[in-house]
């Protein structure tokens, strides 16, 4: 049986589920935070899994409208203080990936914060995906190593990435069958799954279904049974 070791998702249909009540969007992102926490949480109790990387903000989210980028960031500062405690309840590494130069002072000072402060935890391992674009990833590890006399190796490569290790279950969820430019050097052979539930009503049964599917997968990496 596969073993989900490293799990990311693509938490999308946040804003759907907002308009769908005639909320506002920015509804949507605060109640998609409440289910970041009960999966996070899952996953920190399920002893099979050893990482979990959530997308949380894409290089091309800054394309949105002012007012709703100025709402996440605000969110993100709350969730990351609120949460603190939490992840050391839960024995839970933040490791963020993603270039937060782009981010302001205060909210960068509350990432590495979080980032320092767990650094001890060994227990899962959650990654939040913060201004993050797999090709902005690449480009700025091809750049780290641009200067080296050898040629560059795939494990050269992978080193410098953020995110060091491939994935083995992608989720995406809010119906839509793309990548929206994550995580594409890590998904080389991962299992995909894609599914119509919108982020804020992603449950963690839904997540133990798709694992319980995961596992039962042949996984063959190009060789044969
Ligand atoms: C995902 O939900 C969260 C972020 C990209 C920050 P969306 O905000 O993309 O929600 P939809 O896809 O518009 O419904
Ligand atoms: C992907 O969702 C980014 C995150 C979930 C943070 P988007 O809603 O931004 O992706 P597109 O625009 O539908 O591809
Ligand atoms: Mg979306």
């Amino acid at each position: 049986m596969n073993r989900a070791k490293h799990i990311a998702i693509i938490m999308d249909g946040n804003g759907r589920w907002a308009e769908l009540q005639d909320k506002k969007r920015v509804k949507g992102h605060e109640e998609g935070a409440k289910v970041v926490k009960n999966i996070t949480t899952y996953c920190s109790n399920n002893p099979d899994i050893e990482r979990l990387t959530l997308y949380a903000f894409s290089t091309e989210n800054w394309k949105r409208p002012r007012l709703e980028v100025e709402f996440l960031m605000k969110l993100l500062q709350r969730y990351l203080k609120n949460e603190l405690p939490v992840y050391l309840k839960n024995n839970v590494r933040f490791e963020p990936i993603g270039d937060i130069r782009a981010f302001s002072k205060s909210l960068q000072k509350t990432i590495n914060e979080v980032k320092e402060k767990t650094a001890h935890c060994d227990g899962l391992v959650q990654s939040l995906a913060l201004n993050y674009g797999a090709q902005d990833e690449i480009v700025r590890a091809i750049n780290k190593l641009k200067n080296d006399e050898d040629s560059i190796t795939e494990a050269m490569l992978s080193n410098a990435l953020d995110a060091k290790h491939s994935v083995d279950l992608l989720i995406r969820t809010g119906g839509d069958h793309r990548l929206s430019n994550f995580l594409l050097w890590q998904v080389a052979y991962a299992e995909l799954f894609f599914v119509d539930t919108l982020w804020p009503d992603f449950s963690t049964q839904d997540l133990e279904k798709i694992i319980k599917k995961f596992t039962k997968i042949e996984r063959r990496f190009g060789g044969l049974k």
